[in-house]
């Protein structure tokens, strides 16, 4: 299948609202003329696309943080995701729920803010900061196998996926031997709409609406799989508590009780998968750029205390999070439109990191900007948990590659995955030179 659209035949393109959920907008990058122009001209607009649930697209930067503060109106229940409508049904049937999963960006407070304060501790750069060495060693071994290859791989491939995913694997204390089936995971989870992430069944179909179907049945199975998997691991932190955050996770309590089952397992699976895929597109995508703008990747390396701002605007520019869901509990007035009470709303994070009132020339990458306001973490009571951590992997994977590394420069063309909720670059082909 050539052309994308063909790969998505259930996604029309026949209106600006197709267009708002179309994955290959997003694989492109085209979504940016689409979130242009709502900025502009309908910055809170009411969104009908063929297949799915209307809702309010919300593109501009100070709109995000005002529904984000205002999360006793605005709540995650019911929608976190724009999903078609055919498998938010699927699941409803099946699970007897509007989730599969009941992790933290599904949860309200109350129960959000206890199941959080869990593990918050533990993603808090005091206590991140005993990983240090240990992740360093990662990024060392990642750079290392790296210059192994003799100057020419798939950055994706080869550094950019499996870094990340290393540093969550021993974070929750499983073994490396496990890493091949978490990735598979995690794709699935996120990327199912891709053709070269899908499960195992082939969700294509003459009408294209079996794909929500047939994904829904990948999903369970992905599910089900993942519970059995992390079913152990409980079994085992709570024989052998070890100084992990599946311990913390397996030994977790909220007032006084043990959290249930499907809370522990969600748990584990949020982290597991929020965790890398994230990162990953942010490393493999600031890497791009800094290749495409030898002067930003000059700048750079010749002056390495940048390093904490340039990575802000690289998770600014890629935005791997392209958008969470709310639900409206009560009407409310937002510009000049009433959000009635019921309504999903999709705060689109990338639109907003590229809010020409927020930021100068939102479309230039510039390692040296002012990017304190870059709302790709979210914000507020949900606001990324895993934030410090994905900003000290980061910091430390381009502490060790760009002292080493003497050129750099695209060996074919980068391609991207196609979904419109957590996306960013399967491919990187770079040809360089690395001590
Ligand atoms: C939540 C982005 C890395 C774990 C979120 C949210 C976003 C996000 C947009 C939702 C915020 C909101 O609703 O306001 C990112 C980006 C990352 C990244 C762009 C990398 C560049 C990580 C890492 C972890 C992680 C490394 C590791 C544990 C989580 C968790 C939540 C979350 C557990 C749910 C928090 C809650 O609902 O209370 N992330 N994330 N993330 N992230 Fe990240």
């Amino acid at each position: 299948m050539a052309d994308g659209t063909a790969a998505f035949p259930g996604f029309k393109r026949d209106t600006l609202d197709d267009e708002i959920v179309h994955p290959d907008l997003y694989a492109s990058w085209d979504i940016h003329e689409v979130y242009t122009k709502l900025r502009r001209d309908d910055p809170v607009h009411w969104t009908q696309p063929d297949g799915f649930r209307p809702f309010w697209s919300i593109t501009k930067h100070a709109d995000i943080l005002e529904v984000e503060k205002n999360n006793k109106i605005f709540i995650n229940h019911d929608r976190t995701y724009l999903s078609p409508k055919a498998g938010e049904e699927w699941i409803k049937a099946t699970t007897g729920d509007t989730h599969l999963f009941r992790t933290l960006v599904d949860l309200d407070d109350p129960v959000h803010m206890k199941l959080r304060a869990l593990t918050q501790s533990w993603f808090m750069p005091p206590n991140l900061r005993k990983l240090e060495t240990r992740i360093a060693a990662l990024a060392k071994e990642h750079v290392d196998h790296m210059a192994s290859l003799g100057g020419e791989c798939d950055f994706v491939k080869e550094v950019a996926l499996w870094y990340p995913l290393r540093v969550i694997m021993e974070i929750l204390g499983v073994p490396r031997s496990d890493e091949k089936f978490m990735l598979k995971m995690t794709q699935e989870i996120f990327g199912p709409g891709d053709p070269d992430v899908a499960g195992e069944s082939d969700n294509k179909s003459e009408d294209g609406q079996t794909m929500t179907s047939d994904q829904g049945v990948d999903l369970l199975k992905t599910a089900q799989e993942l519970f059995q998997y992390f079913g152990a691991i409980t079994e085992d932190r709570r024989a052998n508590p070890r100084d992990d955050v599946s311990t913390v996770i397996a030994n977790g309590q909220i007032d006084g009780q043990p959290i249930g089952e499907r809370e522990a397992m969600s748990y584990y699976i949020i982290v597991a998968t929020a965790g890398h895929d994230t990162t990953s597109s942010t490393v493999s995508g600031g890497m791009l750029e800094l290749i495409r703008r030898p002067d930003q990747l000059a700048k750079l390396k010749n002056d390495l205390s940048l390093l904490p701002n340039a990575i802000e605007e690289m998770i600014r520019w890629t935005t791997p999070v392209k958008h969470f869901m709310r639900t409206a509990t009560e009407d409310y007035t937002l510009r000049d439109k009433t959000i009635k009470k019921g309504d999903g709303l999709a705060l689109f994070y990338w639109s907003g990191n590229r809010d020409e009132e927020v930021f100068d020339d939102p479309f230039e990458f510039r390692v040296d900007r002012d990017v304190k306001k870059q709302v790709a973490f979210g914000y507020g009571v949900h606001v990324c948990l895993g934030m410090h951590l994905a900003r000290m992997e980061i910091k430390a994977l381009l502490n060790e590659l760009l002292p080493r590394l003497e050129s750099i420069e695209l060996a074919g063309e980068p391609q991207s995955t196609r979904a419109n909720f957590v996306s960013g670059l399967k491919s990187l082909p770079v040809k360089y030179k690395l001590s």
